[in-house]
């Protein structure tokens, strides 16, 4: 892992990343800033087109760690410019765009042409836009909405490579306070004292509710023997005191693994929560994770129970696409709901809904994410 810091969109933030990681990624994986677009990740498209020190920059093929003490902006952080009101408005005026996914890339570029080059001929717009694709709209609204907004403006090399938020300074606005942000998405170390700080790491809270009381549900959840077969894909090897071994299998449609590891666990009766931090490494894809996990029991009010979990996880190697919070938060909410029909099953002494061992993500869990993201009838 390498250390990074760098500014973006005007706040500082510092992180650990693989040296592999491209920013595109980091942007998006980790910053949640989903506004930069991945199309083709070689260079080509220019979906992922962002500002890195006031340089027009492709961030599918630029390093994270390559950043350091970089000014980046992302269209998100064009939110109070100017000229990307005026661009704004021109492409919804002209028609520039139906599905979206290159506007963010084509906004960017657009901002740049304008301050940089003032007003230009259409043909010169056209070349200064052909490094950004757009495949569904086609480039008379683009080009018709760029030539709108330059229109009688003089060329401004240095307003185009100005910080966004030196602009704001400009504008008279106050400089907003340096926010220093930690990538550290986790459970917080005071709540949960086992649970420590994953660096880099992506989080997910999920709420389940149980339709069995409080107390049924805490006197599975802290034994630990019947509550680990509970989530899909886990099983104990070994559980001494506070420390346990065990393995996690994981099969997502062609990727198969199966993590070992140690964990630590801790509880508090008295509250109904408890938490665990463990490491695995998987020897056949050669991924390793760290994980934390930290669940606490809640009065449903109507004889059943909710149970509050919040999971962060950091993965490495193969597996590291996974890291995307928004892919795995559907795969998580339904897992979260395999894990409670178990538990319900377990206390009632039904036949579990999955059986115990089988991998964590199969087939069908797959599918069904698939299938709700991407999948549409025919007659929707
Ligand atoms: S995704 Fe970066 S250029 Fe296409
Ligand atoms: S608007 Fe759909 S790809 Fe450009």
């Amino acid at each position: 892992m390498v250390r990074v810091a760098m500014s973006v969109n005007g706040e500082k933030v510092v992180a650990e990343v693989e040296p592999r990681t491209q920013l595109a990624d980091f942007l998006r994986g980790d910053l949640h800033l989903t506004g930069t677009h991945l199309g083709c990740e070689q260079g080509v498209c220019g979906a992922c087109t962002v500002m890195v020190d006031g340089k027009m920059q492709r961030s599918c093929i630029t390093f994270a760690s390559d950043c350091e003490g970089a000014e980046i902006t992302t269209i998100e952080g064009f939110d109070d410019d100017p000229t990307m009101g005026e661009l704004r408005e021109a492409f919804s005026e002209c028609h520039a765009l139906q599905c979206g996914f290159c506007t963010p890339g084509m906004l960017t570029t657009a901002r740049d042409i304008v301050l940089r080059l003032g007003d230009i001929p259409e043909t010169r717009i056209r070349e200064e836009l052909s490094g950004n694709i757009c495949r569904c709209t086609g480039y008379v609204g683009i080009v018709e909405a760029v030539k709108r907004v330059s229109a009688g403006k003089t060329a401004n090399a240095s307003a185009a490579s100005a910080r966004v938020i030196s602009r704001k300074l400009d504008s008279g606005r106050p400089l907003p306070d340096a926010k220093s942000r930690q990538v550290t998405k986790s459970v917080s170390a005071a709540d949960t004292p086992a649970a420590g700080q994953i660096e880099g790491g992506v989080s997910i809270e999920e709420r389940i509710r149980v339709g069995a009381t409080p107390a049924q549900v805490w006197a599975i959840l802290s034994d630990l023997q019947r509550v680990v077969p509970c989530v899909p894909g886990a099983e104990i090897t070994t559980l001494e005191g506070e420390n346990l071994a065990g393995k996690v299998k994981i099969a997502l449609g062609p990727i198969k693994a199966s993590f070992s590891g140690q964990a630590s666990v801790g509880m508090d009766d008295g509250k109904r929560e408890g938490w665990m931090t463990g490491k695995g490494r998987d020897s056949g894809l050669g991924s390793s994770a760290e994980g934390a996990a930290r669940w606490k029991v809640i009065d449903g009010a109507n004889g059943d129970s909710i149970v509050a979990v919040t999971l962060t996880w950091k993965l490495s190697g193969a597996l590291a696409q996974f890291n995307r919070a928004g892919l795995v938060q559907d795969i998580v909410r339904r897992l979260a709901a395999t894990f409670a029909a178990n538990l319900e099953a377990t206390i009632t002494g039904a036949a579990p809904a999955a059986k115990p061992g089988a991998a964590l993500g199969g087939f069908g869990l797959v599918w069904a994410v698939i299938k709700s993201k991407f999948w549409r009838s025919p007659k929707d």
